[in-house]
């Protein structure tokens, strides 16, 4: 088993180039199945969520190439009746998007029902009650879900809650029904809008991505297109707190400042100083920063459920006693005990964490949970006293591309050892 091992209290120097979203990209894959043309993504990066994602889709007749530019190009011509075999669905949870796509595409989906996971139960009920409503037939037999989208007709669905995988997983779906579905109370991630961008490249009539309300006006065929994904905020995001919790000088280039201003907004609370020219962040901190007096994470624009481990992991060393309230997923403060290990002085009852600063952190063993947890603890590390050894890091490399590299090349000591 791969363990990042690090020497922390090195400052962090340098620049990054920010690569698509990992959560546009999974949407965006399973959307190109919509199409028999070839699509190219571009910029995309080298995580094992994406090359699990191509695996599923490669067993259900796709072909698949993808250069070490970063360039995925897919070409679905010749799929055939979807069914997701269990032991791939298991792996990515992902694989929940297809259901859209090949319900638009084939008329039949066969796919397993994807259990809980790390941070949470993570329901898929508002996805299928919304199929259910453009009168998708759905049998839930033996764990799989079998759908027959054959009487598949255009809806007005409103969400129960706001959910990003249900509102793609519903535009997908209706893209090709006559006439106008449109669906309510919808998730505003910008991965929403990236994905009706690439749609509408491709052909499609959908307005309101970003906005509660998107209407879906159904088309006959989509073609081909190249596409760049639009950068991933959340890797962003955890650069700009590995920067802010080592003393960093540290530039973010290819990122969408708006994407994360709640992050930004809650950092230049503390001595952080942050510059925002295009689609460029700089980062400068010195020291030890003062503690943020409360986080609630929420949807967006709220403060990411994404980013708050991160979040957690910075109040650890900062000066004064923070409130985290976690309002998106059960179970996100897994990491709580290996920050534990390293000296942190945190205390959590059911969704909030009280994280009382300590001066240094000291080097501990400590086992990633989960993705953001796992990048969560190698922050942790790059700031304590001392070495750090982060097991189980197959979940960091879920989501970032090379981080010890990264993270190298701007002064950290950190090494992958197996
Ligand atoms: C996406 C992101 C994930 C992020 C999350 C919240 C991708 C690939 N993943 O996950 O990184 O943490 O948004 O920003 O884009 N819910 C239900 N029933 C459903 C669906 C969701 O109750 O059918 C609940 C969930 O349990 C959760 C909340 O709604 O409490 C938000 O989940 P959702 O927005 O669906 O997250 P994902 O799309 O799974």
């Amino acid at each position: 088993m791969s363990r990042y091992i690090i020497e922390g209290g090195n400052p962090l120097e340098g620049s990054i180039d920010v690569k698509a979203a990992k959560n546009s990209v999974l949407p965006l894959l399973a959307a190109c199945i919509l199409t028999e043309d070839k699509v190219t993504l571009r910029n995309c990066p080298d995580i094992s969520d994406i090359t699990n994602m191509l695996k599923i889709m490669i067993n259900i007749g796709c072909v698949v190439e993808r250069d070490d530019m970063g360039n995925i190009t897919v070409d679905s011509s010749d799929i055939y009746c979807g069914e997701v075999p269990c032991v791939l669905a298991k792996e990515l949870r992902s694989s929940i998007f297809l259901m859209g796509p090949m319900l638009s595409r084939v008329k039949k989906a066969k796919i397993s029902y994807p259990g809980g996971c790390e941070i949470g139960m993570r329901p898929i009920d508002i996805h299928l009650s919304g199929l259910r409503e453009l009168n998708i037939d759905i049998n839930e037999e033996y764990g799989y879900l079998d759908c027959d989208a054959s009487k598949a007709e255009a809806a007005q669905i409103v969400l129960d809650l706001p959910s990003v995988g249900a509102t793609e997983n519903l535009m997908m779906a209706s893209v090709f029904l006559e006439g106008k579905t449109v669906l309510r109370n919808c998730a505003k991630e910008p991965e929403i809008a990236d994905l009706q961008n690439f749609l509408n490249l491709m052909g499609a009539k959908i307005s309101g991505a970003g906005s509660s309300v998107i209407v879906i006006e159904g088309v006959k065929k989509l073609h081909g297109v190249e596409y760049t994904p639009i950068p991933d905020r959340i890797i962003a995001g955890t650069y700009i707190i590995a920067a802010a919790m080592c003393s960093g000088n540290v530039e973010l280039r290819g990122v969408v400042p708006e994407h994360i201003y709640s992050l930004i907004a809650k950092l230049s609370k503390t001595a952080c100083k942050i510059y925002c020219k295009n689609d460029k962040i700089i980062v400068k901190s010195k020291g030890r920063l003062r503690s943020l007096d409360r986080i609630d994470t929420m949807y967006y624009p709220g403060f990411p459920t994404d980013m708050q481990t991160q979040m957690l992991a910075l109040q650890t060393i900062s000066k004064g006693t923070s409130v985290i309230v976690e309002n998106i997923f059960e179970t996100r403060y897994k990491t709580v005990p290996e920050f534990k290990k390293m000296g942190a002085d945190i205390t959590v009852r059911d969704r909030t964490a009280i994280v009382r600063g300590v001066s240094r952190l000291k080097g501990a063993e400590v086992c990633a949970t989960d993705l953001r947890g796992g990048a969560s603890l190698v922050l942790a590390g790059l700031a304590a006293e001392g070495i750090t050894e982060v097991k189980d890091i197959y979940h960091i490399d879920r989501g970032y591309e090379d981080m010890s590299r990264v993270l190298a090349e701007l002064g950290a000591k950190i090494e992958r050892s197996s």
